[in-house]
């Protein structure tokens, strides 16, 4: 898909790779961009600053992301791709609390299934769509010290290529990016702990957005900003056990090491 003349939604967008995406796409020359997040005055600013429309919403809670999506409609026609990217960092393990649990849920799965909901009848009515999914890269992986986090971003994957699978005759296109660290307001210049390690290979959010338009003229599935993941990933299902053994070791060294440890 060619940015130029679409109408997108980005949720997430005040911030990060998201406000990065928001740039980009306005910079391709997009019909509408629509710049959704739960902090409105970020997503004002942010609209300000490219032209576009801001919508203040709260992705986890689905009369929200529906009105999002009437408002967009209303504003710009029929959305060609809605990218659902807002995320929550969350650490812990088991012993966090159940409402850690579920808001991660809501937020990171939940609130691609909204989207999809509401958005598919009309992309499958006009013979076509796009949604990309953010993930991460712990979702193909795992990630140190948040369970909730890595659990429900596995879940995003699934989720994202079962639509992939389910709606292609349709015409629906489905992307999900799964970056390594990406300087933002999850991942701070002065992060410390884990957060350290991953900034040694961070990259930018103009950085980020770049690949992502690459990758959507080419309708890739799997986004990985970060090439080495693929072979991470690989190397997870080429042997699961020695993959298993390496992320222990990993733990040792920077969790518990930094005393972050769940
Ligand atoms: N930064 C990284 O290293 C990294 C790596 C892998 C994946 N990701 C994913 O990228 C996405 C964007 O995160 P980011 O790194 O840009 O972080 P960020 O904190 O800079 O941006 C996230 C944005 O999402 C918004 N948001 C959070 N919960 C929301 C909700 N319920 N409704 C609406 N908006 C909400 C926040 O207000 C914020 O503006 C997330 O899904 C995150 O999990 C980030």
């Amino acid at each position: 898909m060619q940015i130029k003349d679409k109408v997108v939604v980005v949720t997430g967008g005040a911030s990060g790779i998201g406000l990065g995406l928001c740039r980009r796409f306005a910079a391709e020359g997009a019909k509408g961009v629509v710049v959704s997040d739960y902090n409105g005055a970020g997503a004002a600013r942010v609209a300000e600053e490219i032209g576009g429309l801001a919508v203040k919403t709260d992705v986890g809670d689905e009369a929200q992301v529906k009105e999002l999506i009437d408002v967009t409609v209303r504003k710009f026609g029929p959305i060609d791709l809605f990218c659902s990217n807002a995320g929550i960092a969350s650490p812990g393990g088991a012993e966090a609390p159940n409402q850690d649990w579920q808001r991660c849920w809501d937020v990171h799965v939940m609130a691609h299934v909204y989207a999809a909901r509401a958005v598919l009848p009309s992309m499958i009515e006009r013979g076509g769509g796009y949604l990309l999914q953010t993930a991460s890269a712990g979702g193909l992986l795992t990630t140190l010290g948040q369970a909730p986090y890595a659990v429900t971003k596995h879940a995003a994957v699934a989720f994202a290529e079962w639509l992939s699978i389910t709606h292609a005759h349709q015409g629906i296109k489905v992307s999900c990016l799964c970056p390594f660290g990406v300087i933002s307001g999850m991942l701070p210049e002065d992060a410390d702990g884990i957060g350290k390690l991953i900034l040694k290979t961070a990259i930018t959010p103009d950085q980020c957005a770049d690949y992502v338009v690459t990758a959507l003229e080419k309708e890739e599935f799997l986004i990985l900003p970060h090439p080495e993941i693929l072979d991470y990933f690989q190397a997870r299902t080429n042997n699961h056990e020695r993959w298993l053994h390496h992320m222990r070791k990993e733990q040792k060294q920077y969790v518990l090491a930094s005393g972050t440890n769940p």
